[in-house]
């Protein structure tokens, strides 16, 4: 997959899938801008770090314009960065969870659509999940401000498609070195409890994540729009 040329921004890359898509995206050549509330080293090339929070307008500004400012064009936007609620919701976890998994996300990318608009092949990919598409218990919040990203996702597809810009959605599983779940596989007997109904016999990985976002962003997906991909093993076939 050759990304030469492009520029990519993935929010949620200081760790874990988003780390791993960043690293995998200057892999096929392309330029990142690496996003997250922590400090990250910076050690992959072509890549430049803006720090802050999602959910702070100025911090998305700024993602933007960062981008355009250092590699002088934007072709890829992943949609990362998210956070899932433990235990009963409170008005506050509400709040904060849809302020980043949907809110954010929405007015980032409409930040950057001009600027993908004018790259001529612009992506948008959301890091979505399986739980949009297949529920479990203490997933309602997490779940469905995921599904309000599908939404968008469809809704953008049709908005921007004429402009030269596709978007579309990768829905993983449990993914093995995922943080977001770890408390989550810790809580379970994998082997006995989740494995059984994922006929692959494994749950996702990282990579599996980065695999799809990189052919989403490359010229093999051109004709994919509006599309959300459930990564799953095919437990959801
Ligand atoms: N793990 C799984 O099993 C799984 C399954 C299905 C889907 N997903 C999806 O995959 C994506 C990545 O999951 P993950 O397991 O890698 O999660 P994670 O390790 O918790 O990563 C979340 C990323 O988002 C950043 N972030 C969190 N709050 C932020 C904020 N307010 N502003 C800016 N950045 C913020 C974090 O960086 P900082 O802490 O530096 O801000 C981190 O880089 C998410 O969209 C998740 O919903 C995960």
């Amino acid at each position: 997959m050759d990304l030469t040329g492009k520029v990519a921004i993935v929010t949620g890359a200081t760790d874990g899938i988003g780390a791993v898509i960043a690293r995998t995206l200057t892999e096929a050549g392309a330029a990142v801008t690496i996003t997250g509330r922590r400090t990250v080293a910076g050690d992959l090339p072509r890549s430049v770090f803006v720090g802050g929070d999602l959910t702070d307008r100025d911090v998305r500004q700024r993602i933007v314009a960062t981008t355009l400012d250092t590699f002088g064009r934007l072709d890829i936007l992943v949609n990362n960065a998210a956070v899932h609620n433990r235990g009963p919701v409170t008005e506050q976890d509400f709040d904060r969870v849809v302020a980043l998994n949907y809110r954010a996300a929405f007015f980032l990318t409409e930040a950057a659509m001009p600027a993908l608009i004018t790259s001529g092949s612009g992506r948008v990919i959301n890091v979505s999940t399986i739980g949009t598409i297949k529920s479990y218990a203490g997933g309602a919040l997490y779940n469905s401000s995921k599904a309000a990203l599908d939404s968008l996702t469809r809704s953008w597809a049709s908005e921007h498609g004429h402009q030269g810009v596709r978007v579309n959605a990768v829905n993983p599983g449990l993914v093995q070195d995922g943080p977001m779940s770890a408390p989550k596989r810790a809580a379970l007997d994998i082997a006995r409890q989740v494995l059984p109904s994922i006929p692959a016999g494994r749950l996702a990985t990282a990579a599996d994540v980065a695999a799809v976002v990189t052919f989403l962003a490359g010229p093999g997906a051109d004709y994919l729009n509006g599309v959300i991909i459930p990564l799953d093993g095919g437990a959801t076939a």
